[in-house]
């Protein structure tokens, strides 16, 4: 009997079982993804929800946004956690070795192949297969795949035993898969057989508010790597506030990366970041601090304030009303939980004056009048904080 004939005696697909007990899981070893945002808050409570079923999960999200995380801590959350997580790139092997990748061969199927080799779905029996940059597979390879999920067997190249698999089917992309259907490069069944239970990653600049907690948890695993640690002047933590991150979580980490290389053992200070990250000349700092900001209001000093400012720090529910207020500061309102290691209260509390700033913009179309309704700020008070935030409307009526 062939590896391949042995191995379709296994049990068949579970896809059809009920949901088992997580208590009999404890999911101490899974790594959640950082942040505390309301955007990355639902992405935890959908992981949560999905994982102890065995649906198919679509994880999609720009690059560097952290699919690969989510789908790593599904499975860790999942009864499949002691059974393999077996990742592929769907999109960096090429077609005609796809196949044999994912469903194994049979020595001598093919020039090159030796010996009889499992394939991946083989390899995650039990576990999750993640199919990451299933939006750059071929339309041959799409039609494979769509069997498989259909109806849970697979052949491996040179063979005609059907092999029969038990495994859960994470996939990822950064593409807009219904702009692929639409210019016929991703099958529609494909999409709806994967899109049973869709995760979107945030992309950074929605969530920077979640930054201070991410340069803190780099910094923690550079110092485990065996780099220098560095701290961030809070100033250095608000001018990252405002860049862009087109790289998303990936290029944060490569920056945390390079100035503990660079800056280890001592304060970062904006002249120490690559230019594409200092802020605008026009953004004074010092200006900041001099003036009676929403900043220092947050840690309770509410006089400080005027009503309107206190409003949209208090009624977003971004501030506790106070640190004792049991109906807002317990440890689930995790945006005032205060970690472990302290925090950069300033650089915290601007991120997230941008982040809800930057929301109401969008909801708003770009129209800074009804961004500003949301905000219940006046028009003019708004205009203001863009100017200083270095944010631009699209327009400012
Ligand atoms: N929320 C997060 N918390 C902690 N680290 C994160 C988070 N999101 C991403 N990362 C880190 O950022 C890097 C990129 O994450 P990941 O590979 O999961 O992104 P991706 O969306 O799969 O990117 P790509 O589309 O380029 O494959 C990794 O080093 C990962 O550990
Ligand atoms: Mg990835």
């Amino acid at each position: 009997m062939s590896a391949a004939q042995s191995f379709s005696g296994l049990a068949p697909g579970s896809g059809q079982s009920a949901p088992p007990d997580l208590a009999a899981f404890p999911a101490a070893a899974a790594r959640l993804p950082t942040g505390n945002s309301p955007a990355i808050r639902e992405v935890i409570s959908l992981i949560r929800q999905v994982a102890g079923h065995h649906s198919t999960v679509l994880i999609l999200g720009e690059s560097g946004t952290g699919k690969e995380v989510a789908a790593r801590a599904i499975h860790d959350l999942s009864p499949r956690r002691n059974r393999p997580f077996v990742a592929v790139n769907c999109g960096a092997i090429p077609t005609e070795l796809l196949e044999s990748e994912l469903f194994g061969h049979e020595k001598g199927s093919f020039t090159g192949a030796i010996a009889a080799r499992k394939g991946r779905f083989e390899i995650a029996e039990g576990g999750t297969l993640f199919l990451d940059e299933i939006g750059d597979m071929s339309p041959s390879m799409q039609v494979k795949l769509l069997r498989v999920l259909q109806e849970r067997v697979f052949e491996r190249v040179g063979n005609h035993v059907p092999l029969r698999c038990n495994v859960r089917i994470i996939a990822a992309t950064h593409r807009n898969l219904e702009d692929s259907i639409a210019r016929g490069t991703f099958r529609e069944d494909l999409f709806h057989r994967l899109n049973v239970f869709p995760v979107d990653m945030p992309p950074l600049r929605r969530r920077i508010e979640d930054l201070p907690l991410l340069v803190r948890d780099f910094v923690a695993q550079n110092v485990s790597d065996g780099r220098p640690a560095v701290q961030f002047a809070q100033r250095t933590l608000a001018a990252l506030a405002l860049h862009g991150w087109t790289g998303n979580v990936r290029e944060l980490s490569n920056l945390i990366e390079r100035l503990s290389i660079i800056a280890g053992g001592r304060i970062v200070q904006i002249e120490d970041l690559p230019m594409k990250y200092r802020p605008p000349e026009d953004w004074v700092w010092e200006e900041r601090q001099t003036e009676r900001s929403e900043m220092e209001a947050a840690v309770g000093e509410k006089d400080l304030l005027d009503d309107e400012e206190a409003f949209t720090l208090l009624e977003t529910g971004a501030i506790a009303a106070s640190p004792a207020s049991p109906s807002r500061a317990g440890a689930s309102d995790a945006l005032t939980a205060l970690p472990e290691a302290g925090i950069d209260l300033r650089a915290h509390l601007l991120s997230i004056e941008r982040g809800l700033v930057q929301q109401a913009l969008e909801r708003a179309s770009g129209t800074v009048a009804h961004a500003a309704r949301l905000l219940n700020l006046r028009r003019t008070t708004l205009v203001e904080k863009l100017r200083k935030l270095g944010i631009e409307a699209a327009t400012e009526v």
